[in-house]
């Protein structure tokens, strides 16, 4: 699967899903969460609400994806993921995929034709972007799940670096 990557924010991407690195509780938080959230409006929190008080009382899973309108921004839906938080004890690089490949699969089902990922992980769950990015690079290279056009949008040009060398030598 071709993955184009760039630098940008995700809530400004013009594709049919874009993907939020959420936390478990779905009811917001900072970083790419704080942003989709500001941005897209509350239609999204109110669905987030939603799926909290019908299939997720006990919060997402980190691993899992789930989807949303997306509000007052440009893409049609929100796929909300959460990502695992780095470990130094424990392997979650699995955790880490499942955020990819469940995020393509949803998408599928909403029939999405593109979707952009950010850096899941790699902010404020402190998950190496070296590491995350091999991760991304063969979760999405192999997902069994096809979307016509992918798209990684980092926030900074550092990730950006880290991200396209992950992606040309995968
Ligand atoms: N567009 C694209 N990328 C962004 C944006 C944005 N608007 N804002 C931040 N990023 C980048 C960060 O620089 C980082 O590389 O997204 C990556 C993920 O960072 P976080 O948003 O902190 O996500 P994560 O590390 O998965 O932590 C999730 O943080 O915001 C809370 O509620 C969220 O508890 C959850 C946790």
């Amino acid at each position: 699967m071709r993955v184009n990557l760039s630098r940008g924010d995700i809530t400004e991407q013009r594709v049919d899903a874009i993907v939020n690195a959420a936390n478990s509780s779905l009811l917001g938080g900072g970083g790419v969460d704080g942003a989709i959230h500001r941005k897209g409006g509350r239609a999204i929190l109110e669905e987030c609400r939603a799926l909290r008080d019908s299939h997720y009382g006990g919060g997402l899973p980190a691993g899992r994806a789930v989807a949303t309108t997306a509000g007052n921004l440009p893409a049609r839906w929100v796929i909300h993921t959460v990502g695992p938080v780095y470990s130094t004890t424990e392997d979650r690089s699995e955790v880490l995929a499942s955020c990819f490949t469940e995020s393509l699969r949803v998408a599928e089902e909403l029939g999405a034709e593109s979707i952009a990922f950010p850096a899941i992980s790699t902010g404020v769950y402190r998950w190496p972007p070296e590491s995350a990015a091999r991760i991304a690079a063969r979760a999405l290279s192999t997902a069994p799940v096809r979307v016509p056009r992918v798209e990684m949008v980092l926030f900074d040009e550092d990730t950006l670096a880290v991200f396209q060398r992950a992606f040309d030598t995968r």
